[in-house]
C-alpha cells in the first residue's frame, strides 16, 4: 500500500493509502469515529465507521488519547466540506503508541504555560504555521543572495572580541582563554568579502540582552550580507530588495499559514520598491511633529521607531544617524564629520528595526583611533586591522533579523514566537 502526506492527499483520490501521523483531535458517536490525524504537513479526517473495521480495531480507537502515534489505512475521497478537500474513510488503524493525558489540550493556555511546553507546542496549528513562515523566508533570503551572485560563507561562534558593544556580551570559557559568543558575523564577512567579493552568513547570533522587550532575544537568526566595492546608497537598494523579496516569497507561498494566524495581507500587500529613505535628522523633525521629546544625538528608541513607521506603507529606511550612538566600525560621513554612514530599516505596523547596517571605515588610522576611543583591546583586532592594510576598498553590509521580519510578516506581538526554542533572559527550557 502506497504510503502518502496529507498534503499530497488530491493526487490519490479513490485511491488505498497509508498515513502515518499523530491523533490531533477525536470526536465520536455510535457507530463513527472522527480521527484529526496530523502528519507535520496538514490535517486530514479520518472516517472509522464500525462496519468497516474490526471490533477490535473500532474499539482501540474509543481509548485513543491526543497525539497517539498511528498508521492509519483506508480510502481517499472527496469531501467537500472539509477544509482540505478529502477525507479518509478507514479500513485498518495500527497503534504506535497510545498517549495518555497529553498537556496541551484545544482548549486555551496561556503563552507562559505553553513556552513551558514548546517541545509539544511545536505540533499546535499557530506555532506549525508561524515556523513554516520562517522556514520560507530563510529560503527566501538564500534565493536572493543566490540570484545577486553573493558566496554564503559561515562566521564562527566562539569569537575574541566584541563587534557590537561590550555590555551585550556573553561570555565563555575557552581552555585557558576567555571567549564571546558572536554578536554579528560581520567583522568575519568583512574579511571574506576581500576574498570573494560579495558574501553573507546566516546563522544565530547572542546577546545578553537584560531588556525584556518584545523584539528581544539573547540568541537570534541575522542573514548578514556584506559587499566589496560598495557604498551606503547601493548597500540600502541590497537591502530593500532582500526585504521586498522575502514579502513577496511570503505572500506567494505561506497563503494558508497566514490564513491560520489570521494575519491581515492588506498591509503586506501594500509594501513597494522603492521603500522611503530619510535622514536621522528629517525622522527627528517628524518625531518632534508627533510629539517625541527625543533630542539630536540620541539613538531611536523602540516607542520612536513605532511612532515613525506608522507614517509609512513601506519599510523606511533611516540613514546618518549620530556616530556616537553607533559602533566603531561605522565609517563617518564627510558631508557632517557627526554622522556615520549606517542605515536602519524599520518595518511598517510598528515592528521596529528589522535591518542594521552601513559603509564601514575603511582608513587605518581612523579605525585604530575609533577602536581606541571604544575602549576596545586592540590585540583583539589586529586581524581586522589588516584587511585596511592590505588592499582596503569602500565597502558596506548590514544584518537582517530574521525573528523580527517573521514577527512582522505573521502580525505577532513578540519575537520569541518566531523561534523555535526561544532564548530570553527569562527562558533557557526546554
Ligand atoms: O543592528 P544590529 O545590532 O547590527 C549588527 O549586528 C551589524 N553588525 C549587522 C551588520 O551590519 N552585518 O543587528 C541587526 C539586526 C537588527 O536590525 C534586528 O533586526 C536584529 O538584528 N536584532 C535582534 N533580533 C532579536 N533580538 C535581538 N536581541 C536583536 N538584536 C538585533
Ligand atoms: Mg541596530
Amino acid at each position: 500500500m502506497e504510503r502518502v502526506v496529507i498534503d499530497q492527499i488530491a493526487s490519490w483520490e479513490g485511491q488505498q493509502v497509508e498515513l502515518r501521523g499523530w491523533l490531533y483531535n477525536k470526536r465520536s458517536s455510535g457507530k463513527l469515529h472522527f480521527l484529526q490525524l496530523r502528519d507535520g504537513t496538514g490535517v486530514i479526517q479520518c472516517v472509522v465507521f464500525r462496519d468497516e473495521v474490526t471490533p477490535e480495531v473500532f474499539a482501540q480507537c474509543d481509548h485513543l488519547g491526543q497525539e497517539s502515534s498511528l498508521r492509519v489505512r483506508g480510502e481517499v475521497r472527496r469531501d467537500v466540506r472539509s477544509p482540505l478537500g478529502f477525507e479518509l474513510s478507514v479500513r485498518g488503524v495500527e497503534v504506535l503508541q497510545a498517549a495518555e493525558g497529553y498537556p496541551i489540550s484545544p482548549k486555551e493556555h496561556g503563552v507562559a504555560f505553553l513556552m513551558e511546553q514548546r517541545h509539544l507546542w511545536l505540533r499546535s496549528a499557530r506555532p506549525h504555521a508561524v515556523l513554516r513562515v520562517r522556514a520560507e523566508v530563510l529560503r527566501a533570503c538564500r534565493d536572493y543572495m543566490d540570484r545577486g551572485g553573493f558566496t554564503p560563507i559561515d562566521a564562527p561562534i566562539f569569537t575574541p572580541a566584541a563587534c557590537e558593544g561590550t555590555s551585550t556580551l556573553f561570555e565563555t570559557e575557552y581552555f585557558d582563554q576567555k571567549a564571546y559568543l558572536t554578536q554579528s558575523g560581520q567583522l568575519y564577512m568583512e574579511a571574506a568579502a576581500m576574498a570573494f567579493g560579495r558574501v553573507y552568513c546566516l546563522g544565530p547570533t547572542f546577546r545578553a540582552e537584560k531588556s525584556k522587550t518584545r523584539r528581544h532575544l539573547t540568541e537570534f537568526w541575522m542573514i548578514e550580507p556584506e559587499m566589496a566595492f560598495c557604498e551606503l546608497a547601493e548597500d540600502m537598494d541590497v537591502a530593500e530588495g532582500l526585504v521586498f523579496h522575502v514579502v513577496q516569497w511570503v505572500l506567494e507561498r505561506c497563503k494558508s499559514e497566514l490564513r491560520t494566524l489570521e494575519r491581515d495581507l492588506a498591509p503586506l500587500e501594500k509594501v513597494r520598491l522603492p521603500f522611503p529613505r530619510i535622514s536621522y535628522d528629517q525622522a527627528l523633525a517628524q518625531l518632534k511633529e508627533k510629539g517625541s521629546d527625543i533630542e539630536w544625538g540620541q539613538d531611536l528608541g523602540g516607542d520612536d521607531e513605532t511612532l515613525l513607521s506608522f507614517g509609512y506603507d513601506s519599510p523606511v529606511l533611516v540613514h546618518r544617524y549620530p556616530a556616537q550612538v553607533k559602533a566603531f566600525y561605522m565609517k563617518g560621513d564627510s558631508q557632517d564629520s557627526r554622522l556615520a554612514l549606517c542605515v536602519d530599516m524599520l518595518a511598517p505596523e510598528g515592528y521596529g528595526e528589522i535591518v542594521g547596517g552601513g559603509q564601514r571605515e575603511d582608513q587605518l588610522e581612523v579605525l585604530e583611533a575609533k577602536i581606541a576611543a571604544h575602549g576596545l583591546p586592540r590585540e583583539a583586532f589586529a586581524w581586522y586591522l589588516d584587511l585596511r592594510r592590505y588592499g582596503s576598498v569602500p565597502h558596506a553590509g548590514f544584518g537582517m533579523g530574521i525573528e523580527r521580519v517573521v514577527a512582522w510578516l505573521c502580525g505577532l506581538h513578540h519575537v520569541r514566537e518566531t523561534i523555535p526554542f526561544p532564548r530570553t533572559m527569562l527562558q533557557l527550557y526546554p
